[in-house]
């Protein structure tokens, strides 16, 4: 597939001292939605100031679609949208007034700017509210006005910077079917920074992990996820004879039979069990549960509940940044 961006070697170096990029390799496929992770300071806003021209690299090479970014910034600047972190819609005129405006910068002919407009508002779905004014619409709108102003021009890659930071989930749900109806009726290549894991795991098809000016990590995220290590299985087996009032005060002989049997199953990596919960270490959980349960099961063991935890990327995160960014939302119930 070809690539929409593709960066080898970028150095930035500020002031001749701090080194916020320090020798990044990447490459974005075309048509995808990209998301870049990293703590504050590894350099997230640095890469795409430089991918959308705003300042030079110290060394290496960024192109756009075979443009230069640096040396060719007229020819990036046609054909990407940039929506920053800070606010760039004016709040005292209506959406529609804020359009025209980016129109006329982005130099829309006068023929072409109001079906640009209304497609723009109709992309974000803001067709409603385009009359009025920018004060009274929710964040969530905000962010919607404020990337349809960057497909005014229907860019080829879209950045954007922290698109849904402070929106609650239905929000930024809502900003992201927009980008993806968007996306697909264009094949425009998204490209942008989240502090939020949930959304680079729902969204992005590829995700880049950076630190430190380096990228330390790429693939999709469930190749990130599956890197670190399979899925835990617990299993909570009913009282099976045991006395109820010291559950945990040794393993059952009966449950070490099992844990022996589990163990010698040949997609088990590891089993233990703990105060008659049954941890049990698997590649791929939705293969492994009901074999595990025909094995319990047969040897006349009830269940009580099950529950099964995979790496989310918050745990990517925490390897290759070397700390969390969101809460750990992990963990899948299973009722019996
Ligand atoms: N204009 C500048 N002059 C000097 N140093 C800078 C400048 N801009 C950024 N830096 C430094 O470069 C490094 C990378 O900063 P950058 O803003 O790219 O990080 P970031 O990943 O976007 O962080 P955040 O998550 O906080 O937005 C930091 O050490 C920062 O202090
Ligand atoms: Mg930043």
């Amino acid at each position: 597939m070809a690539s929409a961006i593709d960066i080898r070697q970028l150095t930035k170096v500020y002031d001749g001292k701090v080194n916020a990029l320090d020798g990044v390799d990447l490459t974005v496929k075309a048509a995808s939605i990209f998301a870049l992770l990293g703590p504050n300071g590894s350099g997230k806003t640095t890469l795409m100031r430089i991918l959308t021209t705003q300042i030079h690299p110290t060394m290496g090479l960024a192109r756009a679609f075979r443009y230069d970014v640096d040396k060719d910034d007229d020819k990036v600047r046609k054909i990407i949208g940039y929506v920053p972190q800070e606010m760039s819609v004016w709040t005292d005129i209506t959406g529609f007034e804020n359009l025209l405006i980016y129109a006329k910068i982005y130099g829309v002919s006068s023929l072409q700017r109001k079906k640009a407009i209304w497609d723009a508002l109709q992309n974000m779905g803001l067709e409603d509210v385009a009359n009025g004014p920018v004060k009274k619409y929710s964040g969530g709108m905000i962010r919607r006005l404020e990337i349809a102003c960057a497909l005014l021009i229907k860019p080829k890659i879209l950045f954007l910077d922290e698109p849904t930071l402070g929106l609650d989930p239905s929000a930024r749900k809502a900003v992201w079917e927009n980008l993806r109806s968007f996306k697909k009726e264009y094949g425009t290549t998204v490209f942008f920074n989240t502090h939020y894991m949930d959304e680079a795991d729902l969204y992005s098809d590829e995700v880049a992990i950076i630190n430190q000016g380096k990228i330390v990590k790429t693939g999709t995220a469930s190749e990130l996820k599956r890197s670190l290590h399979g899925e835990i299985i617990s299993f909570c087996l009913a009282n099976n004879g045991t006395d109820s009032m010291h559950p945990s005060t040794a393993p059952l002989r009966q449950d070490l039979n099992i844990l022996t049997k589990i163990r010698a199953l040949n997609f088990v990596n590891d089993a233990t069990v703990h105060d008659s919960v049954m941890d049990v270490a698997v590649e791929n959980g939705e293969i492994a549960m009901p074999l595990i349960i025909d094995v319990l099961r047969s040897e006349g063991i009830s269940l009580q509940w099950i529950r099964s935890t995979r790496p989310t990327l918050d745990d990517v995160f925490l390897k290759y940044a070397g700390m969390r960014h969101m809460q750990d939302q992990s963990g899948y119930h299973y009722g019996i």
